[in-house]
């Protein structure tokens, strides 16, 4: 008999990846290492996002980069990365061992430079890419791309033109519309859409009467955000066509069927792995196909929007 993990109703088809289940590693939560990555894939995983990597090496902000928060986390990690000509080893350390796809997820500080890094990480062997156009704390790209309409398409269109594996576009919701950013990324010639990239926020220190963070000012992940998460996901769902990946705060399948009715394909998951550990996601994808059987499902994609079918 097959076991949850193994049964078909969980397959995905994301963008022409093939996915055994629809949960993924969010970006960033944890290093680069293919070790670290193949414990997640053994955790059950169906792909992995790499951590956001740049043309050139960064330290990142000092310290305190991370603060607990009510039901969730702030982060300015600013970054922190060794660059692609080093990350490319990581990159084929990983593919050697991993049974899963494996996406890197690439920055830059112009369509340029996102190219060039999108085109190296393909080349060492990622099968997509995903463009950090979201991340809050970063000047000049990140956030800073992903809220103009124009740079948004034109970063877009130049790793288009240059990668032929998928490109991934992930959305900030630091935005007055969201659907209008997916709806831009997506004629530019996105492949999928991730949404969220965490929410702008800071948490000041009572005695010290001074923000905690190093950069003080962060993005919120966790259980906080996924209202904001889910309801970014309906609204791109409404507008474009392209698959979506839901990402914000989900902790158990509960979270992941919301996400999919509200019109995910997919879902990424990140802060619950500090709490719940790398098993999270067979735990996540197990309770998805028991509500898929209970709900006499046959297949996973019948779930994806159906919540804008009333
Ligand atoms: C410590 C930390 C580091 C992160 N680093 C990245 C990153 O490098 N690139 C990126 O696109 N998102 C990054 N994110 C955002 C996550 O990928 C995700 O979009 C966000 O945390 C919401 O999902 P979650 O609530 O499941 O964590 C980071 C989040 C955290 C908490």
């Amino acid at each position: 008999m097959k076991t949850p993990l193994e049964t078909e109703r969980l397959n995905v088809n994301l963008a022409g990846l093939r996915l055994n289940n629809p949960t993924m590693l969010a970006s960033g939560i944890l290093g680069y290492s293919a070790d670290t990555l193949e414990s997640i894939a053994e955790g059950g995983a169906g792909a992995v996002v790499t951590k956001s990597v740049g043309l050139k090496p960064r330290k990142g902000y000092a310290n305190p980069t991370v603060v607990q928060v009510n039901c969730g986390l702030i982060n300015a990690m600013g970054l922190p990365n060794p660059g692609i000509e080093e990350f490319t080893k990581d990159i084929r350390e990983a593919k050697a061992v991993l049974k899963v796809p494996l996406i890197a997820s690439v920055y830059g500080f112009s369509a340029e430079e996102y190219a060039t890094v999108a085109v190296k990480a393909a080349k060492a062997g990622a099968d997509a890419v995903e463009l950090n156009v979201s991340c809050p704390h970063v000047k000049e790209t990140g956030a800073e791309i992903g809220q103009k309409p124009e740079v948004l398409a034109e970063v877009v269109k130049k790793v288009k033109a240059n990668v032929e594996k998928p490109v991934f576009v992930k959305l900030s919701p630091n935005v007055a519309d969201i659907a209008e950013m997916a709806e831009t990324a997506a004629k530019a010639g996105a492949d999928a859409l991730t949404a969220i990239n965490t929410v702008k926020a800071m948490a000041i220190d009572l005695e010290t009467a001074k923000p905690i963070l190093g950069n003080r000012k962060g993005g919120l992940s966790g259980q906080a955000i996924k209202p904001i998460a889910v309801r970014c996901v309906y609204e791109i769902y409404e507008r474009v066509k392209v698959p979506i990946i839901g990402c914000g705060g989900i902790t158990n399948w509960r979270d992941a069927v919301e996400f999919m009715l509200a019109g995910a394909t997919a879902v990424q998951i990140g802060t619950a792995i500090a709490q719940k550990g790398p098993n999270v996601f067979k735990t996540v994808a197990k309770g998805i196909d028991a509500y898929l059987k209970r709900k006499g499902f046959r297949s996973v994609n019948e779930t994806v929007g159906m919540a804008h079918r009333s």
